[in-house]
């Protein structure tokens, strides 16, 4: 007979961080080694896209992602779609007659776009998760804190829940309870901050985030190092550059980091490699750009991949978007080497 099919349509914006996270103490729940710290772009720009959909005439759970069916068994995302279901059955009050659509009687029909390339290191993953579990939230009538189930998707998914600079807390609780997303400062604190988009490969990435950090942790004396003595004094000295509007230090910080991460990868057992030799162009063209201006006027960082994220201020990036075009003439259409967050296209033509 006819069945009622309920559904909701949401979308979540990329993170980027500029104190990476990387390495988990407890690989089911997802805690991290140590804090993270991102900036969450722009709902029009990198995105996901999700349509959620239940009904009893559904057969069973499934997911398409870009157009094409995924095995909903992924343990990740049986860990986000259980999370889910338990706490809106938590939540039902015991007086409620109505269908309980979470329940099991109800089989989920997921959809999931995103709007740039998957698993090139451009933090796909992290829109991902924190747009389904929005949109499930939504579709179960679920409030409160969500990050903590982003989390168990995708480590950085937990940060893309909320805008602006987002902290990622360590925790201390087995349980992971405590490690959870925060916003540090909204977007409209730093109004004058950009960021760029360099893809220098749409290809996915060599080595997952999953298995590498796998290895990281199993092998690099520099991770340790890093998440005891490094990450807690730099978390606290990147808060205070974004409070402060400190592109000195914010931009100084993120470039230490982004290198620090690429070389415990380095330090890795045996040796991961994200960047190639166009990245590293970038790296000493930036560099290059700050020496001869006498202060960080721009700075790159580079996750799991060999794509470049160029953090600059408004005033800086013409002159800076003119210099990329010179030393990497346009064998690319502009529009697709440079994307430019929340630069209006009008500004890359
Ligand atoms: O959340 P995952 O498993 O995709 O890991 C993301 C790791 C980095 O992007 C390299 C760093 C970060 O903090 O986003």
């Amino acid at each position: 007979g006819h069945q009622r099919v309920s559904l909701v349509t949401c979308t979540a914006p990329v993170n980027i961080a500029v104190i990476k996270y990387w390495g988990k103490r407890d690989e089911d729940l997802i805690l991290p080694v140590n804090a993270s710290l991102s900036v969450t772009l722009h709902q029009d720009q990198l995105k996901t896209t999700t349509t959620v959909a239940c009904s009893r005439s559904f057969q069973r759970d499934r997911i398409w992602l870009n157009g094409r069916e995924e095995d909903i068994s992924h343990p990740r995302l049986q860990s986000c779609l259980q999370e889910i279901r338990r706490l809106a059955r938590k939540r039902r009050s015991a007086g409620d007659h109505s269908p309980d659509i979470s329940s099991m009687s109800h089989k989920l029909h997921v959809c999931s776009v995103n709007n740039f390339p998957t698993a090139a290191g451009l933090a796909s993953s992290a829109a991902g998760y924190a747009c389904l579990v929005y949109a499930l939230a939504r579709l179960f009538g679920v409030e409160g804190e969500l990050s903590s189930i982003a989390r168990q998707g995708s480590g950085s998914a937990c940060r893309s829940l909320y805008g602006g600079f987002v902290q990622w807390n360590l925790g201390e609780r087995p349980d992971g309870t405590d490690s959870l997303a925060e916003q540090v400062a909204p977007e409209s604190s730093w109004p004058e901050l950009r960021v760029l988009i360099l893809v220098v490969s749409a290809e996915q990435k060599s080595v997952g985030s999953t298995s590498g950090m796998h290895t990281s942790v199993e092998t690099s004396q520099l991770l340790k190092h890093r998440a005891d003595a490094v990450v807690p004094g730099r978390m606290e000295q990147m808060r205070r550059a974004i409070r402060q509007r400190d592109f000195q230090t914010f931009g100084e910080l993120t470039m230490k980091d982004s290198n620090q991460f690429h070389a415990v990868c380095l330090d890795t057992y045996p040796p991961i490699f994200y960047l190639n030799h166009v990245s590293q162009q970038i790296i000493t063209l930036v560099h290059h750009y700050n020496q001869h201006h006498g202060e960080t006027k721009v700075a790159y960082t580079f996750d799991a991949g060999p794509n470049a994220v160029i953090y600059t201020l408004q005033e800086h990036l013409p002159e800076f978007l003119q210099l990329l075009r010179l030393v990497f003439p346009s064998e690319v259409p502009e529009e697709e080497f440079v994307r430019g967050l929340p630069v209006s296209p009008a500004e890359l033509s």
